[in-house]
């Protein structure tokens, strides 16, 4: 029986090998002055940058350019980029990049037209939160698979001076256009790839698992899963290897289409607080904490974490909590990911302080978790993923 779902996901999609070309005539579509938002080198020294640039030339669109984007980018970062595009008159944005520079020209796109700060449209548990009523329309030109950002309406910011981290979520969020040309992801190295890779593999895992995953979500994540987990080690084993690069950013899109409707579960609640004070990469915290996450979720969705297991190989008499985590742990090692939150240089003195931030601004992720988790059951977990 197919149980009842909503799905909505306004993003034109140009998939393929070579669709960046179309980057001009798209931005047309959008605006006349493009506020083009990257990191801080990586679009300048691929060539990107002026190859886009041409682009707009020729379909007769200015730009204003801001490289001011650093990984798990901040309020700060965005509020800079904010006035600049206000300053600069521009009428859209496009994020080329990676996740935090789309979720960056995301959230410029939003502070730009309301000229609020962005954390005011952020913080969504504080009293003075604003909901955002307009943005300018954003064009997302995807350069690494693993933020699901280009088919999805979140965007995740740091607060600079609290260390929270939170996921938020608008309509106006979406991009209007999202160019996905797995040609450029072959510069990515092996161990960004890795990272990125794994997130895609946890937001589908987490979405598979969900109490709110639905039909169609279901039949995305299960596929999804299967091509993170052939394809992901064959990327980072050779990243010129363009059958593995373009089912990962295929499976990214798909990771999206799930972030939208099945948000993320507990695993994504947890590790939020643990980047967002720590100096450690999204997806290593991910993988330190997967394997405790899996231990305590399993009873509340059996089936589910079973057909994941069937993915990994497990014939049905061994398919356990147990036998899955080992299979993904080889997983882990065999991508270079093999870590623990000691190993990654986290200590214990904060959390308490850490499970109380998943709860606050994460609680999204601990409620559609399929065990739902304690304060004293975050802190345990995080004290087993040393
Ligand atoms: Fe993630």
């Amino acid at each position: 029986m197919i149980s009842d779902f909503t799905f909505y996901l306004p993003v034109k999609i140009l998939f393929g090998a070579g669709k960046f070309d179309m980057a001009g005539e798209e931005a047309a579509n959008l605006g006349k002055k493009a506020f083009i938002v990257t990191g801080r080198r990586s679009a300048e020294r691929s060539g990107l940058l002026a190859r886009l640039t041409e682009l707009l030339k020729r379909n007769n669109i200015e730009w204003a350019h801001f490289n001011g984007v650093a990984p798990n980018p901040t309020n700060i970062i965005v509020d800079t980029g904010a006035e600049l595009a206000r300053k600069e008159k521009c009428d859209f944005v496009i994020g080329l990049g990676g996740g935090s520079v789309i979720d960056t020209a995301k959230s410029i796109a939003l502070s730009a037209k309301s000229t609020l700060p962005i954390w005011r449209h952020v913080a969504f548990w504080e009293s003075d939160y604003v909901v955002p009523e307009d943005a300018l329309p954003i064009m997302a030109i995807e350069t690494l698979a693993g933020t699901g950002s280009e088919s999805d309406n979140i965007a995740v910011l740091t607060n600079e001076k609290t260390g929270e981290k939170p996921g938020y979520t608008s309509p106006l969020l979406f991009p209007k256009v999202s160019i996905v040309d797995p040609e450029l992801t072959v510069q990515v190295p092996a161990g960004m790839t890795a990272i990125t890779g794994f997130d895609i593999l946890c937001h589908t895992f987490e979405g598979y698992v969900s109490k709110i995953s639905n039909p169609v979500s279901s039949v995305l994540n299960l596929k999804a899963i299967e091509l993170v987990k052939e394809y992901l080690p064959a990327a980072v084993r050779d990243g010129k290897n363009m059958e593995a690069r373009t089912n990962l950013a295929f499976a990214n899109i798909l990771a999206g289409f799930s972030l939208t409707h099945c948000r993320a579960t507990l695993l994504h609640a947890m590790e939020h607080p643990v980047s967002g004070h720590f100096n450690v990469t999204h997806a290593e915290g991910l993988a330190a904490l997967m394997p405790e996450w899996l231990k305590f979720s399993w009873a509340g969705n059996v089936e589910a974490f079973k057909a994941v297991g069937r993915i990994f190989g497990l014939p049905e008499d061994k398919n356990t909590a147990g036998s899955l985590i080992q299979r993904i742990k080889e997983f882990l090692k065999g991508i270079g990911l093999d870590v623990t939150l000691s190993g990654l240089g986290v200590n214990r003195d904060g959390f308490e302080e850490m499970a109380e931030e998943s709860l606050r601004y994460m609680g999204g992720g601990v409620s559609n978790n399929p065990v739902i988790a304690t304060k004293e059951q975050i802190v345990g977990l995080l004290n087993r993923s040393m």
